[in-house]
Formats: structure tokens, C-alpha cells, sequence
């Protein structure tokens, strides 16, 4: 029998979406939100598997994979496909993507728009069909506002409805820790409650952010405008928040996207020992961490 040339198996990391800083700068006609914002990948998320099978199937395992509602024609990766397929002009793949979901669902971070995203990346490399650049953005839109995004792994400002991108300066060397007190918020209910939607811009990003120290100050300039609101719908953001302020070795904490997961930043030497410690005071709450530079 002649072995063929079936592709190998695949697999990738499906890196959370972390808000460093989310300004919301207005509201277009339609009810979407414009915003501007510092966006980074930690080495931290689920997993996005591609294996040639006899037809196209996801296959959904990991800790939080009873969390994704509804049948899975209607997760983000199966309309990723459909979609990719539709715009290359090809049959949908012979393939199983399997999911193993580590990142809390509804959380913040961008975990369906980075599972696609990383499907998105998968499947060009199976199929060798490269949509051009801005066809590739334009699908990814479509499939959600955060999307686009995470079709990188570089950090990224983000401005417009989350569709206009430009590579931001790269983070310096220390670790980030994700934590998420196991309460899903809903965005569209976070956008409904905040108390206004003009507020000041994102401040210029310097050239490069050459410490943690140049990073955090450049940081604290800014500003998640949903926290506010996100902690009136859910309080125990405010309890993650003050859990990781409270500990020395974090240099700075903030909520992500719409929440509930915040983020504290550390140095690489401390994260281990950081994330030992809050898992021992908290079983209860969900939390991670990887380095970030
Ligand atoms: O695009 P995505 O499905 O991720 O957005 C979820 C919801 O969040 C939208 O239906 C919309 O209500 C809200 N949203 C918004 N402005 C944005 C992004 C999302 O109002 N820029």
C-alpha cells in the first residue's frame, strides 16, 4: 500500500486574550462599542488539535468543556470552518479539531475568539489554502468582534469596534497570573451598564516597554472602563481584585475584557510561588499563569 502524503496531526495553543488596558471611546449607530486597547497572549490557554478523520467533526474535552452551551454546530470553531471553507472555495476539511478547554467560558479572555482564531490557523496550514490577509481579517470579523485579534500572538492596540489592529511594542520578560472566581459575565449585559461610553483615549504607547517597571507605569496611566460596571453585576470581581492587589509581588492588577478574569503582573521568578499560594487561600477560583515577555 502506498503510504500517501496524509499531513501529520497538529496541534497549538490557543492563547488567552488579555485586556492590559480596554478604554471605551463611543458607540457607533449600530450599538457596538469603540474602544482602544493594549492587547497580550500569555502563554496560557486551551489546546486546538487538527487530525485528518474520514469527515469533519469537533470534538470538545478539558475541564470546562461542560460549560460550552448549546450543540456544537454552534461553537465559534465550527462556524470558523464553515466559513474558512466558503471563502477558500473548498469542501469543509476532512478533519476532527479536538478542543480541550482549560480557559474558563464567558470569562473575558477571549476564549471562543481565540479557539477560532487558532482553528482559522489550523486549518490553513492543513488545507496549504492562504486567504490573503484582509479576506482572512474580514471572515474573522465576522465570527466576533475579538476574532481578528487573536489571530496573532504578538500584543496588538486594538481600536474601532475591535477590527482595526497595529502591532504594539513588545512586553518586556515577567509573568502574568489569570484568575477568575468562576462566575460567567455576560458583555452584552457589561456594555448595557456602563456609565458612559465617551471617556478619554488610550494614552500613546512609548517606543518599547524595555522593564516591568516602564510597562506598569506606562499601565497605570490607564484604565479598563468596564470594570466599574462588571463589578456592579458581579462582586466577586472585586474580591479577585483585592486578593491579587494585596500581595506584594504583584506590580499591577486589572479585570480583562467585559470580566470576570483580572490579571496581575509579576516578575517570572515570583508567578509559580504567586499562583501556589492563591490556589491554596482560594481552591474555589480558577487561576493560571505563564509569562507574558
Ligand atoms: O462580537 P462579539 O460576539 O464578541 O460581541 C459580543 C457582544 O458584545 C456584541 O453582541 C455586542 O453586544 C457587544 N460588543 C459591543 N462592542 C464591541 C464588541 C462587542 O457592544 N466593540
Amino acid at each position: 500500500m502506498v503510504s500517501g502524503s496524509a499531513p501529520a496531526s497538529r496541534a497549538e495553543l490557543a492563547r488567552a486574550k488579555v485586556n492590559l488596558a480596554l478604554h471605551i471611546t463611543g458607540q457607533r449607530s449600530d450599538g457596538y462599542h469603540l474602544l482602544a486597547s493594549l492587547v497580550v497572549f500569555p502563554q496560557i490557554g486551551d489546546r486546538v488539535a487538527l487530525q485528518p478523520d474520514e469527515a469533519f467533526k469537533l470534538v470538545l474535552d478539558g475541564p470546562f468543556a461542560r460549560d460550552l452551551e448549546g450543540p456544537s454546530n454552534d461553537n465559534l470553531i465550527v462556524k470558523a470552518v464553515k466559513a474558512f471553507a466558503e471563502a477558500a472555495s473548498i469542501e469543509i476539511p476532512d478533519v476532527a479539531l479536538t478542543l480541550t478547554k482549560r480557559l474558563p467560558v464567558s470569562s473575558g479572555i477571549g476564549g471562543g475568539s481565540t479557539d477560532a482564531a487558532t482553528a482559522l490557523r489550523l486549518l490553513e496550514d492543513f488545507t496549504e489554502v492562504y486567504l490573503p490577509d484582509d479576506e482572512l481579517h474580514a471572515l474573522a470579523l465576522k465570527l466576533g468582534a475579538d476574532v481578528p485579534v487573536c489571530l496573532y500572538s504578538d500584543p496588538q492596540i486594538m481600536r474601532g469596534i475591535g477590527d482595526e489592529l497595529e502591532p504594539a511594542p513588545a512586553m518586556p520578560a515577567c509573568a502574568m497570573l489569570l484568575v477568575n472566581p468562576k462566575v460567567g459575565v455576560s458583555t452584552p449585559d457589561v456594555f448595557k451598564a456602563l456609565a458612559g461610553k465617551t471617556n478619554e483615549a488610550l494614552p500613546a504607547t512609548p517606543e518599547a516597554f524595555d522593564s516591568l517597571a516602564d510597562l506598569t507605569a506606562y499601565l497605570e496611566s490607564c484604565r479598563n472602563d468596564m470594570q466599574a460596571a462588571a463589578i456592579g453585576l458581579c462582586p466577586e470581581i472585586g474580591d479577585v481584585l483585592a486578593a491579587l492587589q494585596s500581595d506584594e509581588r504583584i506590580v499591577l492588577t486589572r479585570m480583562s475584557g467585559s470580566g470576570a478574569t483580572c490579571f496581575g503582573l509579576c516578575e517570572k521568578s515570583a508567578a509559580m510561588d504567586i499562583e501556589r499560594d492563591l490556589r491554596k487561600a482560594h481552591p474555589e477560583w480558577w487561576i493560571a499563569s505563564g509569562p507574558l515577555g
